[in-house]
């Protein structure tokens, strides 16, 4: 098994350009075979065989070992339109907004959307951000940021909203504040109810199909009428209105 992973390692950097090596290794293993597991293979061989066949799996591999990864306004021309949406369908609809980041890791998508109301001088209510990691959910309320998380911040809100200390970006309290994390099992844990958008992107695809047809119904049924679901740039609906939504865009679903 060690030689095999070896191996593995080796044939992903040559590969797909990725060096395993500066990660923890027993993480690394453990993440490894769950997801190799997942995508059917039984081995390590075959998983690379598969990696090189199939795109979709490729993406899930690399995706799975950087399963934390974040960044403010992440796919930033599809965080634009989300913005369109909620300036020029949430708002005429819904007198203040209460949205719900889930799956948020360190805050970057919660505050990015703090950022958008402030502003679009929007109303909201609440803000929650959620995730099943209380690690990460502890970094996310310190609102420090690396350089590569806020590359895609405009400069006129870098300038405005962050300062850069010992090498890290400290995101303004008028910001912070906005936000209100808590841990939440998007899988096993009750979701709240009355949301006028619901960000969820960037983590179903870890899960089997079963789990994320569940997430969708329970998403649909957190949201008021009206209100949008904003998911991945990579994990658009098959089937939306099996689960009470309508597709406005690839990324954007509207409940009925
Ligand atoms: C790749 S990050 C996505 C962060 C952000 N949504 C984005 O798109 O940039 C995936 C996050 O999902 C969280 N996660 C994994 N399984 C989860 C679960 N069952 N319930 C809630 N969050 C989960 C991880 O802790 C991680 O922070």
């Amino acid at each position: 098994m060690e030689l095999e992973f070896e191996y593995f390692k080796k044939w992903v950097k040559d590969k797909l350009r990725v060096d395993l090596n500066s990660y923890k290794e027993k993480q690394l293993h453990r993440r490894i075979g769950t997801v190799m597991n997942s995508a059917g293979a039984k081995n390590l061989k075959e998983y690379a065989e598969l990696i090189q066949k199939d795109e979709n799996i490729k993406r899930v591999f690399l995706d799975y070992i950087t399963i934390n990864v974040t960044e403010f306004y992440r796919n930033k021309e599809i965080f634009d339109e989300f913005e369109d949406a909620m300036t020029s369908l949430l708002v005429p609809r819904f007198k203040s907004l209460n949205i719900w980041s889930a799956a948020c890791s360190i805050g970057a998508e919660p505050y990015s959307v703090a950022m958008i109301m402030e502003k679009n001088k929007l109303k909201e209510n609440r803000i929650l951000a959620t995730d099943i990691d209380d690690t990460i959910l502890k970094r996310a309320k310190t609102g420090k940021f690396k350089e590569n998380e806020i590359k895609n911040v405009p400069k006129q809100e870098l300038d405005k909203y962050f300062e850069l200390k010992g090498g890290e970006y400290h995101l303004a309290h008028e910001i912070k504040r906005r936000v209100e994390f808590k841990k939440h099992d998007l899988i096993l844990d009750k979701y709240e109810k009355n949301f006028h958008a619901v960000i969820c992107r960037n983590v179903t695809i870890y899960f089997k199909n079963e789990t994320k047809n569940e997430i969708y119904k329970k998403i649909n049924d957190s949201l008021e009428k009206g209100g949008i679901f904003f998911t991945g740039a990579t994990e658009s609906i098959y089937n939306p209105s099996s689960f009470g939504f309508r597709k406005l865009s690839t990324f954007l679903y509207e409940k009925v």
